[in-house]
């Protein structure tokens, strides 16, 4: 069967055919069962981040490694002849000419889109501004198959910074495509964007607006938190709602046996540390699964066969 991500930009999920997201997660649940050491050999890889990362840049890096690549780039765009005034646009048609993929990561919403127009060799976003974070998704549907048995009509709540976490919009477009229930915990102000609940309306999915945490626990498969993020917000409005909506381990008392508590991290204090000694804490895990998500798209957009 031909790849049908081979040479493909990687921007944003609604890009994706439920296809080729099983794809994907079939070929990382290969390589974390049976780990390779050629995949990406004479491959070269740029890591572009002009923006904070621990997990998503040190995955990819430790994806490409693992796999027999190399990497190049930087992990503050400060650092780099942006800070000079040189347009997203040139430095792109730059670093494209030098490697084979360019993975980046950019404060502004649709800088991903941008980079991929001038770019000579696959794009892979990992993270736009509030807009999109495609790799998170296709590590979290792992994580969530991997922990629940399928992907499909599973009951899931997001929890957190619906508005701003650009995981959560990802995450639910994905789920969109297997048939999923969703609940959402937030505050009015740090609501699931409009676009994004029309999206679901069109599709015929469920989802409905909560204000407790613990009312939504006995009813899901993944509790989905996310943090409330402090510099894309006013800090007047972030100190009100600091706190609200966190979780601890005695609220999961009522919670199903094998539902898990997934996070992107990091996390502040929307998880208690006592919830990492439950059998629901999976974040860790999942923040492993990072680097077998990533191996497994970075070998499928490199290769024509995997
Ligand atoms: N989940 C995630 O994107 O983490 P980082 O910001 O550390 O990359």
């Amino acid at each position: 069967m031909a790849n049908p991500l081979y040479r493909k930009h990687i921007i944003s999920i609604p890009d994706f055919s439920r296809e080729e997201l099983e794809l994907v997660v079939d070929t990382a649940g290969r390589l974390k069962q049976q780990p390779r050491g050629d995949l990406l050999k004479d491959k070269l890889v740029a890591s572009c981040f002009f923006e904070p990362s621990t997990r998503t840049r040190l995955s990819f890096e430790t994806a490409v490694q693992r796999l027999g690549g190399n990497i190049i780039g930087f992990a503050d765009g400060g650092n780099t002849s942006a800070k000079k005034g040189e347009t997203l646009a040139d430095s792109i048609k730059i670093i494209s000419s030098y490697t084979d993929a360019v993975v980046m990561r950019h404060p502004k919403e649709g800088a991903a889109r941008v980079a991929s127009e001038f770019s000579a060799v696959p794009v892979i976003n990992g993270g736009d501004g509030s807009n999109q974070h495609p790799t998170q998704t296709l590590l979290d549907l792992f994580s969530i198959r991997e922990t629940q048995g399928r992907l499909d009509g599973l009951t899931v709540a997001f929890a957190g910074d619906l508005k701003y976490g650009r995981t959560v919009h990802s995450l639910a477009q994905a789920l969109s495509l297997f048939g999923a229930r969703f609940y959402f915990v937030a505050p009015e102000v740090l609501a699931m964007p409009d676009y994004i609940c029309e999206e679901l309306d069109e599709k015929g999915i469920q989802y409905t607006v909560v204000d407790s945490l613990e009312d939504v626990i006995p009813e899901v498969d993944i509790l989905y938190m996310t943090r409330v993020q402090r510099e894309r917000f006013d800090e007047a409005e972030f100190k009100k709602i600091q706190g609200q909506y966190a979780l601890r381990a005695d609220m999961l008392k009522t919670a199903r046996p094998g539902m898990k508590v997934l996070h992107p991290l990091p996390r502040v204090d929307e998880i208690a540390v006592d919830v990492d000694a439950t059998p629901h804490a999976y974040y860790f895990e999942q923040a492993k699964n990072g680097v077998y998500a990533r191996q497994a798209l970075l070998s499928l957009v490199l290769n024509e066969t995997v």
